[in-house]
């Protein structure tokens, strides 16, 4: 899977936003031990601002209780075909679910749900509902590799159209050693969930190619010049072209952040490296977006050996001359797409709109966003922003400060403005 780092996981959601906001998420959980995971899966799913609503087997319920869902979602908890309330309800909430996820989906109810049958309210609501559906497959290795189970899943994900996330490889149940058959973590279902929820047709198959973070610029094998980006901007916009169903190029300089799931990522070092990086993966893409914050300068020479305190005193000091780097948007554009969109960043400490406007006529971006450097809660380094986007028609619009996750989903609506609108059926 692209962008599954094993042992690292995406931050867990601390606010609500698209595309989970106001959406209503109906969670299956089945029985096998990673039900209780799922319960952290409800959770995130809520504090990202979804509705939630819950259907347990009854198996699940040996594992966990109704009253741990019912505590974290704050929404209705399922269990029965049996109880008046239910029947009546099984298909309403089948009707008005955006997305099934089942997590866990343990090998008999693969089994079930291939075979069509509808024998509790779980694989009722699978039947009747016209949502798409997210499987989390959860069992024993040997299980997983059977051939009964890779018919079913087969079956489920070609002929019916349902998402597999998972399983993947691990610690097993206790006495179950290791092998492929672990329920995917929660931090990546959300984003499996949320690419389900957040595609449209307006990104489905469009390339999108993001820079991002830093670049270290070598002074000998140990120090380098740098600068203090995050690359949190660039992240966030990768990761939310994917929400929506884009095929996405990362480009990104040293940044400390997970590598965004399903994100085609290439890590560069050097301004000039990513200019190579760049001039290789930039023709055909439908928009480019320059977040990165690219050193201008590099030193003249970079030491072979690390250069020594001593040397350095003996020689009364250090001196750098620096030579400038390549501007990796500018010297790329001839690779750019006729008819594709291009996007650039400002950081500027004064006359933020007026400089701003200059760069992008300079470097033919088709939109900036400028962002004012040392202010608190702005620019780089911060988990928040406060943006002003140009664009050539001579267009400024400012954004309200908000988290770098939120604003990323705006500001792509923005540069998709020329694009077909989303199918009015969707
Ligand atoms: N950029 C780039 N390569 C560089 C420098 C900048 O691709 N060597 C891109 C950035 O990714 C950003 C835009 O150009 O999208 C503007 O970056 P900025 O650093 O603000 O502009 P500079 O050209 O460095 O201008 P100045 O130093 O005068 O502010």
């Amino acid at each position: 899977m692209e962008g599954r780092v094993p042992g690292r996981l995406p931050r867990r959601p601390d606010g609500v936003r698209p595309p989970w906001k106001d959406r209503r998420i109906l969670l299956g959980v089945t029985g096998g031990i990673a039900a209780y995971k799922s319960i952290q899966l409800a959770r995130d799913f809520t504090r990202l601002g979804a509705r939630v609503e819950v259907v347990l087997t009854e198996s699940a319920t040996r594992f966990v209780t109704p009253l741990a869902f019912e505590a974290v979602t704050g929404g209705s908890v399922y269990r029965s075909l049996w109880s008046v309330e239910a029947a009546a309800r099984h298909l309403a909430l089948a009707g008005k679910a955006d997305l099934v996820v089942v997590a866990p989906a343990t090998a008999d109810f693969v089994a079930r749900s291939a075979a069509g049958r509808a024998n509790d309210l779980l694989t009722t609501i699978l039947l009747a509902t016209r949502a798409p559906v997210l499987l989390a497959p959860a069992m024993n290795d040997r299980m997983w590799s059977h051939e009964q189970t890779r018919r079913n899943t087969e079956y489920l994900t070609e002929v019916l159209g349902y998402h597999l996330a998972g399983p993947i490889s691990g610690a097993l149940a206790i006495g179950e050693g290791e092998g492929r058959g672990r329920m995917e973590e929660p931090e990546y279902l959300l984003l499996h969930a949320g690419r389900l929820l957040g595609r449209s047709s307006r990104w489905e198959g469009r390339r999108v190619l993001v820079t991002a973070g830093p670049t270290r610029e070598p002074l000998d094998p140990v120090r380098y010049l740098g600068n203090r980006s995050s690359g949190l901007m660039g992240y966030a916009l990768a990761e939310a072209a994917w929400l929506r169903g884009a095929d996405v190029t990362l480009i990104t300089g040293p940044s400390s952040l997970v590598r965004p799931l399903g994100v085609k990522c290439v890590e560069v070092e050097t301004a000039r490296e990513m200019e190579a990086a760049v001039r290789t993966k930039l023709p055909g893409h439908d928009l480019q977006i320059f977040a990165a914050a690219v050193a201008d300068f590099r030193p003249g020479q970079s030491a072979e050996g690390k250069v020594k305190r001593a040397d350095v005193e003996a020689d009364g000091g250090w001196m750098v001359s620096l030579v400038e780097n390549p501007d990796v948007a500018v010297d790329t554009r001839d690779a750019r797409r006729e008819g594709s969109v291009t996007v650039g960043f400002a950081l500027e400490t004064e006359d933020l709109v007026d400089r701003a406007r200059e760069k992008m006529e300079r470097k033919a971006f088709d939109f900036i966003v400028a962002n004012p450097a040392g202010e608190k809660g702005a620019g780089f380094d911060s988990a928040t922003n406060r943006v002003t986007v140009l664009d050539r028609a001579g267009g400024v619009e400012e954004l309200p400060r908000a988290e770098k996750w939120a604003i990323a989903w705006q500001l792509l609506d923005r540069f998709a403005g020329s694009w077909a609108p989303d199918d009015p059926d969707e």
